[in-house]
């Protein structure tokens, strides 16, 4: 309960938005954090980054203040993931993923290896499908589905279960998860593209403002931000489109 409320006081003071730092190199990813605010922003660190500058950019992140959203989206067998969680603990980040599609064994592992009541402990946030895939794909790996809504929801009935913090949905999706679980359930929505904007390998897409109208709590914002001309005005707009 005590996490619970945490979480929502949480919730309310940071900014809606994580920038995915979708960088090559980490220095690129350094430069750009030089140019933002934690009061603007969260960070998201996946997999490319983490696997070139891991623990120094972490901890580098941190010192500048900043949240980070470590987005591995560990996939593997219970111990496996329960030592994986070990080691992400002594990061000390603010967040961290798994793929929902894992199981419930798996989950529970995640679980059981950090303490669900003590206060900074990361929050684990579940993937249920990625915002890359359409209903077609997900029929291609065997999941024979026609709504992806009630796969979504399945996954995500399935997390709670689970005790997990949140997930990680399309703003498709976000309204009916948001009506299912209320406010303490973390939603976060990659997916995102201002009006007008290329979809790149997106496909289950919305624009700033509708996501957070759908109920999602924090966008995860790639490449419309990282790959503009002008990368701080456009977190600038976005905020301001947010908030008007
Ligand atoms: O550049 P773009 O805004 O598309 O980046 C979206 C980010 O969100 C990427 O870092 C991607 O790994 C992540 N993500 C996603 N879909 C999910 C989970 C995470 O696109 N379901």
């Amino acid at each position: 309960m005590l996490v619970t409320k945490n979480s929502m006081i949480e919730k309310k003071k940071l900014s809606p938005i994580i920038i995915a730092l979708d960088y090559q190199d980490p220095e690129q990813a350094i430069y750009f954090s030089k140019k933002i605010s934690p009061q603007q922003c969260q960070l998201k660190i996946g997999q490319e980054l983490f696997i070139k500058s891991g623990v120094f950019l972490v901890n580098y992140l941190h010192k500048k203040g900043f949240k980070i959203f470590l987005d591995l989206k560990l996939y593997d067998i219970p111990n496996t993931v329960k030592r994986s969680v070990y080691a992400i603990k002594k990061l000390d980040v603010w967040m961290f993923t798994l793929h929902i599609h894992g199981g419930k064994s798996m989950m529970l592992s995640a679980r059981s290896a950090l303490n669900f009541h003590k206060k900074n402990t990361p929050k684990i946030i579940g993937v249920t499908v990625l915002t890359s895939m359409n209903i077609l794909e997900l029929n291609h790996i065997g999941i024979n589905t026609s709504s992806m809504l009630n796969h979504v929801i399945k996954l995500s009935v399935l997390a709670k279960k689970c005790k997990l913090d949140g997930i990680v949905c399309s703003p498709w999706e976000a309204k009916s998860i948001r009506k299912l679980f209320g406010k303490n359930f973390i939603i976060i929505t990659p997916g995102i593209r201002p009006k007008r904007m290329y979809y790149d390998d997106q496909k289950r897409v919305m624009t700033p403002r509708e996501a957070i109208r759908s109920g999602s709590d924090f966008l995860v914002i790639g490449r419309p931000i990282t790959r503009a001309d002008n990368p701080y005005m456009i977190l600038k707009k976005i905020l301001s489109d947010i908030n008007n």
